[in-house]
């Protein structure tokens, strides 16, 4: 499953632009944040998203895992951020920070944006939504994916991923059509270093206790829809906006247009084209 924009301005940073401008429907771009435990399947769910809503999957781990396959002299605070990455700790928020207010165009992008795994604390949540306030940007929906640890874990177990292209696969709910090599590049798929058992014990206990907390913070600014996670990927992607539809007071879209799926007439007409 690939995004199709190439997020160069995202994963680059600085000067870099996208090869591919976006292409959204007509109408206003969505603009929303995915939240879940690691490997829960929020990346597999942006690119969903992204490929039917024309928007850009927007992830700070991306930027982290770009960051390490560059050449060049790395910054200590880069140094730090990659260890605590690969001990399954979170990178300080002001790191964090400093990454995404360098790309601070993605977010104001008319593509629309689908963050996934930003923001992780509520003093991340705090300075992205001081950041769209000040540029008149309205966040759509919150969206938090929910499943049981033993199924998280399993995912996570199976996961592969194309260190070129970021395709992410499963080795036995996803796999690619040759085995270890990617479909869309045909690089040879490798295993993340975070995705070691104790490592993926460490990412729940930082998860239960750093972005947990998120939620209450994004229910009580009506924002936040709730989407049991089992079941294949599209499964979850149609639930997603019937969790959306039926969340009361809970997805308010900026601007409803006939090509997004909005809250009451919008949503029904893009589960119709993507059942
Ligand atoms: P990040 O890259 O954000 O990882 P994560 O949140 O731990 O989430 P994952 O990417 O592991 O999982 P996912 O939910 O996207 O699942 P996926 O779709 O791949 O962060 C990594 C690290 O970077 C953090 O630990 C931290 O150190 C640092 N970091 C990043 N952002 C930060 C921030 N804001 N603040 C501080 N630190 C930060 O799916 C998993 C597997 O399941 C795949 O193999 C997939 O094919 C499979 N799968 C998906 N859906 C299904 C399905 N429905 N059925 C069966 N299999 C499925």
């Amino acid at each position: 499953m690939t995004n199709k924009a190439d997020r160069m301005a995202w994963l680059r940073g600085g000067n870099a632009h996208c090869a591919n401008p976006p292409n959204p429907p007509p109408g206003a771009p969505w603009r929303l944040v995915l939240l879940g435990a690691p490997g829960v399947g929020k990346g597999t769910q942006a690119d969903l998203l992204c490929s039917r809503l024309g928007a850009c999957h927007l992830s700070t781990g991306d930027i982290l895992r770009a960051a390490a396959c560059m050449d060049g002299e790395r910054t200590p605070a880069l140094e730090t951020a990659l260890a605590s990455m690969k001990a399954g700790a979170l990178v300080s928020d002001e790191t964090i920070l400093e990454l995404v207010g360098e790309r601070g165009r993605c977010l104001r992008c008319c593509g629309g944006f689908v963050l996934d795994g930003f923001p992780r604390t509520v003093a991340q949540a705090e300075a992205l939504s001081t950041f769209l306030e000040r540029e008149g940007v309205v966040l759509d929906a919150v969206f938090s994916y929910e499943l049981p640890i033993d199924e998280i874990v399993s995912r996570l177990a199976g996961r592969r991923v194309c260190p070129k292209c970021k395709a992410v696969y499963h080795t036995a709910m996803q796999p690619p059509t040759r085995p270890g090599i990617c479909d869309a590049c045909g690089t040879a798929l490798i295993q993340r270093e975070d995705d070691k058992p104790e490592t993926i014990r460490t990412r729940m206990r930082v998860y239960q206790e750093s972005t947990q907390p998120l939620l209450e913070w994004y229910a009580q600014r009506g924002l936040l829809i709730q989407v049991p996670a089992f079941g294949t990927p599209e499964q979850i992607y149609v639930r997603t906006w019937t969790c959306g539809r039926t969340a009361p007071d809970a997805f308010k879209p900026s601007s409803p247009s006939s090509a997004a799926p909005a809250a009451g007439g919008g949503a029904p007409a893009l589960l119709a084209r993507h059942p």
